[in-house]
């Protein structure tokens, strides 16, 4: 049969996934990785707390080592991330506002320079936006006000100018007060002429609430002249599992992809993660878990043939 790569392609699209580091030694996820996608999403090793855990120390060997994953099976990759309130070294949190500006942009610039040309998209800007559509009081915005966005966004496109720029959160998958805040930065982003050039719905749904407007949301950012991508889709499951809970999964796979192969600036979807045994979500969401399209031994789930059928 097909792949998710294949089908994607033959639509102009790509279908992704994401890896650990310790990921890279399990041969049964990474043979379905290499075998399925196309698209690959370092889940932590491009994160300011590895790249630069202390002040200018930079280190970049476990992000080199899943790009290297990536281009030895013919991926690209989604540099994920250059600025956000978690996995932020305490040294950076803890910075004087009068010296984060600085900071930031000698990250940005340094993590941006070493992988110049090595990413299809850098996710500039992670989860600023609170659920009430306020921003987020992190160091950054506390330091620069809104000012950081476009500041983050000019100084990575200086240093990749041909990588995609990307705001990306979670939560705005629909229209909803968060997603409306995020929308009316984006036009005023643009307006101002700042670089950016996408946005990344995270898609970390919960099992039969995928919004009933993820394709309008889509294409609203679209119509402003964005590319829009699905970056961290899974779907939660309270376990144990039922045979119709994974018939549920499926049809919330199939409309997501659906939602993005309905809307030309759709670029791609990416599973966060390849299977249930290496997932974040039992860790994270306790008693919850099955959340991706193949099950702990690596064998396709109905949500993987209803994603499939849907490209
Ligand atoms: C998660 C990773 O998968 C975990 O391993 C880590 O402990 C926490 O972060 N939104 C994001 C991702 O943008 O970076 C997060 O990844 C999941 C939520």
């Amino acid at each position: 049969g097909t792949t998710l790569k294949a089908a994607a392609e033959a639509n102009g699209r790509y279908f992704g996934t994401a890896l650990e580091g310790g990921d890279l030694g399990a041969p049964g996820e990474t043979a379905v990785a290499a075998a399925q996608f196309d698209m690959l999403t370092p889940a932590n090793e491009m994160k300011w707390d590895t790249i630069e855990p202390s002040p200018g120390a930079y280190n970049f060997g476990p992000g080199d080592r899943i790009v290297q994953f990536a281009k030895s099976h013919g991926m690209r990759v989604r540099g994920h991330n250059l600025v956000w309130q978690n996995q932020l070294p305490s040294w950076a949190a803890n910075l004087p506002l009068n010296q984060v500006r600085s900071a930031m942009e000698s990250h940005i610039t340094a993590e941006a320079t070493h992988y110049k040309g090595q990413v299809y998209a850098w996710d500039v800007i992670n989860e600023p936006f609170n659920g009430d559509g306020s921003y987020v009081q992190d160091v950054f915005y506390r330091a620069m006000g809104e000012g950081y966005f476009a500041d983050a966004l000019r100084t990575a496109h200086a240093a990749d100018p041909g990588a995609k720029l990307y705001i990306n959160d979670y939560n705005i998958e629909g229209v909803n007060a968060k997603s409306d805040a995020l929308y009316r930065l984006a036009r005023s982003l643009l307006a101002q002429g700042v670089p950016l050039g996408g946005i990344g719905l995270e898609s970390h749904f919960v099992l039969g609430q995928v919004p009933a407007d993820l394709q309008a949301n889509i294409q609203r950012f679209a119509n402003l002249g964005l590319d829009v991508a699905v970056t961290e889709l899974d779907d939660r499951i309270q376990l144990p599992a039922s045979g119709a809970a994974l018939q549920q999964q499926a049809a919330d796979y199939a409309a997501v992809v659906k939602a993005c192969t309905a809307v030309s600036r759709c670029v791609g979807v990416s599973q966060w993660g390849v299977d249930d045994a290496h997932s974040w979500i039992p860790g994270t969401f306790p008693g919850t878990g099955a959340a991706t399209m193949y099950d702990g031994n690596d064998q396709p789930k109905p949500a993987y043939y209803a994603a499939l059928s849907a490209l």
